[in-house]
């Protein structure tokens, strides 16, 4: 069954005072509802981030994770880590880890095994940029990162796989995708699951929307068959935005 999440990736944003305020804050006011609640704060504040959340339905996630299981990685974190305290879903494949950290497909297939392999959720991002969508590319682009990085996973894997779409011009810019264009990339994206596995998982595969949604664009973006959801940045460091948008649904 395809699940209903609103997950707030925070970036390089809240120090630790700042990450335990807002979730004592997100904590009170958020009633999850419909939609599954994930925060993915920075590394060294995820296991406060437990802490604070012990009590709540609130899941907290890690923003990217390193593909090999432990070694001479200086700076890096692996999947057992993770696990070791407790976060079990991971986002990778974001379109800044893409651009200022070089992450390729590839890679990224890499990373999705690692975290398969360990039992984490993955919740995959992926998008067009801006030249993609003007020269008519952009449907070419997000098949091909599907296909690169998730096609050599069996079905049954897909149950632990959550897909972001985030078109590049539409992060951080102000600028949304419109709830039409949103609806027509997640109805080709699922097209794209299904004629590679089955209807089954196309249908079952959670895809969540990302790119300045925000609390007065959050509903109608959601309101769309095929967008699950999304994933917030900027407006998840303010709780009641994040709260809004959580209750779009
Ligand atoms: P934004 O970021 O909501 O600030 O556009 C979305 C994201 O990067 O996941």
């Amino acid at each position: 069954m395809r699940k209903y999440i609103v997950a707030g990736n925070w970036k390089m944003n809240n120090d630790l005072t700042e990450t335990q305020s807002l979730l004592k804050a997100l904590k009170h006011e958020t009633n999850s509802g419909n939609a599954q609640v994930i925060v993915a704060p920075t590394y060294v504040n995820l296991y406060p981030a437990i802490e604070v959340l012990k009590d709540s339905d609130i899941i907290v996630a890690a923003q990217n994770m390193h593909q090999n299981a432990s070694g001479a990685f200086t700076g890096e974190i692996s999947a057992a880590m993770l696990k070791g305290i407790g976060v079990t879903t991971v986002i990778l494949g974001h379109s800044e880890r893409r651009a200022y950290f070089y992450e390729s497909d590839e890679l990224l297939a890499q990373k999705v095994d690692t975290a398969l392999s360990n039992d984490m959720r993955v919740i995959f991002c992926f998008g067009e940029e801006l030249a993609d969508r003007q020269s008519g590319n952009h449907e070419k682009i997000v098949e091909s990162q599907l296909r690169n990085a998730l096609f050599h996973l069996s079905a049954n894997q897909w149950s632990k796989i959550v897909l972001a779409y985030e078109p590049v011009w539409a992060i951080g810019t102000g600028e949304t995708a419109s709830p039409e264009q949103a609806q027509d990339m997640h109805a080709f994206i699922r097209k794209v699951v299904g004629g590679k596995y089955d209807a089954t998982t196309a249908d079952n595969v959670t895809i969540l929307y990302g790119g300045s949604v925000k609390p007065a664009n959050a509903k109608e973006i959601f309101s769309k068959p095929d967008v699950d959801g999304g994933l917030i940045g900027g407006a998840a460091l303010k709780a009641q935005d994040f709260f809004e948008i959580v209750n779009a649904f």
